[in-house]
């Protein structure tokens, strides 16, 4: 199966990300065909300072990598080193109606968050079309807040088909349920938006300044606590398998726990759990010419996949004359 998905350079990678998104990735890349890649053309419609994209693009390349990515098994790649998705995009917007676009929820989301209304924040689920339309991806693995996107690109693509012959295979989204929607510090979705995010790779004087400031209940120490309703047991689960869960919630039943103690935990769990990738982090951070290589390589390899299907489009449509 050829699997797809990507992640927004939006600001650096949290809990969220992770769980929701690069763990999944990185297995996926044992058993299936993975087009994993850095969003950075979307990322343009919310961050402005060009500095700060460079960065936090690099960066995501380097978290990826240090995780696990393994660009010789997957088509690793940054979204803006393959001209052929603009072109596309371009193509897909000729079918695309505005009113797919108008309904979308995300963006009128995001215009309340106080993004600008640029003509690229309302075109993003067309990208995000081209984007995976562009490698005929079967199955698309996101959290839940995008599905309506994925469930945009196959209106657009059953649409293409339908007007012009069979050429775009019509994709999956794939959402893991449990993970569905992580929480943040605050209780709300864990997002870069949002400013409640724990970050992967965040030093040990911020991790535990962040995970004391996870928001819990009033209850005193000698009332029994209530786990399914509380942020804190949420994102200590992530990193519990059955047995561990099952050991919190016990302690969270009965008097006497007190929150301090099990963020002090969670801080030392959060660490540990990513202990072994952060000495691969920091030598890829020293080496940029290295990782840009490895991301020009992972491009070059994904243009040959990626030219195939934009021909086949240009062609349906007449474009080749
Ligand atoms: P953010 O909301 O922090 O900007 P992105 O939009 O870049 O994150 O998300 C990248 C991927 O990770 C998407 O598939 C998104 O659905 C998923 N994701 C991000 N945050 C969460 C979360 N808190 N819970 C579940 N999935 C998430
Ligand atoms: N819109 C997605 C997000 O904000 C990122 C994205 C862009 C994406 N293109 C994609 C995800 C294609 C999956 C497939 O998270």
């Amino acid at each position: 199966m050829r699997v797809l998905s990507g992640i927004q350079p939006s600001g650096a990678l949290h809990l969220g990300n992770y769980f929701a998104m690069m763990k999944r990735m990185i297995e996926f890349q044992e058993n299936h065909e993975l087009f994993c890649f850095i969003v950075n053309y979307h990322a343009l419609t919310s961050v402005k300072d060009a500095d700060l994209l460079r960065k936090n693009t690099f960066e995501a390349c380097v978290d990826f990598l240090a995780l696990g990515i393994d660009p010789e098994k997957s088509f690793f790649y940054v979204q803006s080193d393959i001209p052929e998705v603009t072109e596309l995009t371009w193509i897909l917007s000729s079918i695309t109606e505005m009113g797919l676009l108008q309904r979308s929820h995300s963006y009128k989301d995001k215009i309340a968050k106080g993004i600008e209304a640029s003509h690229g924040l309302f075109a993003y689920p067309v990208l995000m079309a081209a984007d995976i339309l562009l490698y005929g991806a079967q199955i698309v693995p996101v959290g839940k807040d995008q599905k309506s996107h994925v469930e945009m690109t196959r209106d657009i693509a059953q649409k293409f088909n339908h007007s012009y012959g069979d050429v775009f295979v019509i994709p999956e989204p794939d959402i893991q349920d449990e993970l569905a929607v992580i929480p943040g510090l605050d209780g709300q979705k864990m997002s870069k938006s949002y400013d409640n995010t724990i970050e992967i790779f965040a030093p040990q004087d911020v991790l535990k300044n962040k995970v004391m400031r996870i928001v819990t209940d009033a209850k005193t120490v000698e009332e029994p606590k209530d786990p399914d309703n509380c942020n804190l047991f949420a994102i200590y689960s992530l990193f519990l398998d059955g047995d561990g869960r099952d050991e919190l919630r016990e302690r969270y039943l009965k008097p006497g726990l007190r929150y301090g103690d099990v963020k002090k935990e969670l801080v030392h769990v959060i660490w540990n759990f990513f202990e072994p990738y952060r000495e691969k982090r920091e030598k890829l951070l020293r080496d940029p010419d290295h990782v840009h290589d490895i991301m020009l390589q992972g491009a070059k390899k994904t243009r040959l996949v990626g030219m195939e299907y934009l021909e086949k489009a240009r062609a349906a449509v007449g474009l080749n004359y």
